[in-house]
């Protein structure tokens, strides 16, 4: 890890109209580090995230990507204007997004799918985008459906493909957004697992995400937010384990109610043993 963060957030903040959706937003994200963003819905999660690469404008405070500012530039010494999209895209280029409801193009094959962003913003040339489209495809297991359409993939699969699309253009930083929350239950396993590869090779991640558990034992940072303000930050053990906040308390009763009555369920003879994302934090 170097010193600086790769991606830095100073006072942030954003209004829809009257509505203040993000106040006073700080953090610090350093290479290779994973950090997990939770909190009731609406408290601005996804708000936070989209600022990170601008496609939220924010009005106060700064986002830098590795140490340049994002979305404004200097205005002949008074105050500052929004940069150009050619400048823009230039900060914003070592961050990839994966999308909740995975945004891929319904009319265009998996393999078009994932080499697009590489010919549209990247300037790649067809063969090579559809070449380093191939590895991301493999990467996340999924080469042999590079000719289906993503109508015959299950959710699943998709969000595989979002990911391999946010891969595609080698990314420094990887923001998702709930990338399981759109899934059935039995398909969230497929995608926690790739995330999970991922952060063992070391990618640097801001995942919003409401696995409490798999939050726990994947991050390196977590960050709890309400109305728009980060309550508490820190360790997973610190905001699992020792929670400071009556807020965050609260937030995370269901999550350890339900643990504990799992483990419970476990210590009784006769039950199966439960899988291991529902242990709670020891
Ligand atoms: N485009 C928008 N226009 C107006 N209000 C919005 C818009 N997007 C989000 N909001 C509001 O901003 C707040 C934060 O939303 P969001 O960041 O989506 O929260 P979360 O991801 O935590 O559920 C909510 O009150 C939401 O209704
Ligand atoms: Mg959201």
């Amino acid at each position: 890890m170097s010193d600086s963060p790769i991606l830095q957030l100073r006072g942030v903040g954003k209004s829809y109209g009257e509505l203040r959706v993000l106040k006073g937003f700080d953090l610090d994200v350093m290479r290779g580090e994973i950090v997990s963003l939770i909190g009731p819905s609406g408290s601005g999660k996804t708000t936070a995230l989209r600022c990170m690469n601008f496609l939220e404008t924010y009005e106060e405070g700064e986002v830098r990507v590795k140490g340049r500012l994002l979305g404004y530039r200097a205005s002949n010494g008074n105050g500052r204007v929004r940069d150009t999209d050619a400048n823009i895209a230039e900060v914003r280029r070592p961050i990839a997004m994966v999308f909740q409801q995975f945004n891929l193009w319904p009319h265009m094959t998996v393999l078009a799918n994932v080499a697009a962003p590489l010919v549209l913003s990247r300037k790649c040339r067809k063969a090579e985008a559809e070449q380093k489209a191939k590895a991301a495809l493999d990467h996340v297991g999924l080469a042999h459906k590079a000719q289906a359409y993503p109508a015959q993939l299950s959710g699943g699969q998709q969000q595989r493909v979002g990911i391999a699309r946010a891969l595609a253009i080698e990314p420094e930083v990887m923001l998702l957004d709930e990338p399981t929350s759109a899934l059935d239950p039995e398909l969230v396993e497929e995608v926690l697992s790739v995330i999970r590869m991922l952060a063992q090779e070391g990618l640097t991640m801001v995942m919003v995400t409401h696995e409490m558990s798999f939050a726990a034992k994947i991050s390196n940072k977590v960050v709890f937010m309400e109305a728009g303000q980060i309550i508490e930050t820190g360790s997973p053990a610190q905001l699992f384990g020792n929670t400071r906040t009556p807020r965050l308390r609260q937030f995370l009763k269901p999550w350890l109610d339900r643990s504990l009555s799992l483990a419970e369920g476990m210590a009784r003879p006769g039950h199966e043993v439960m899988s291991s994302n529902h242990v709670p934090l020891s």
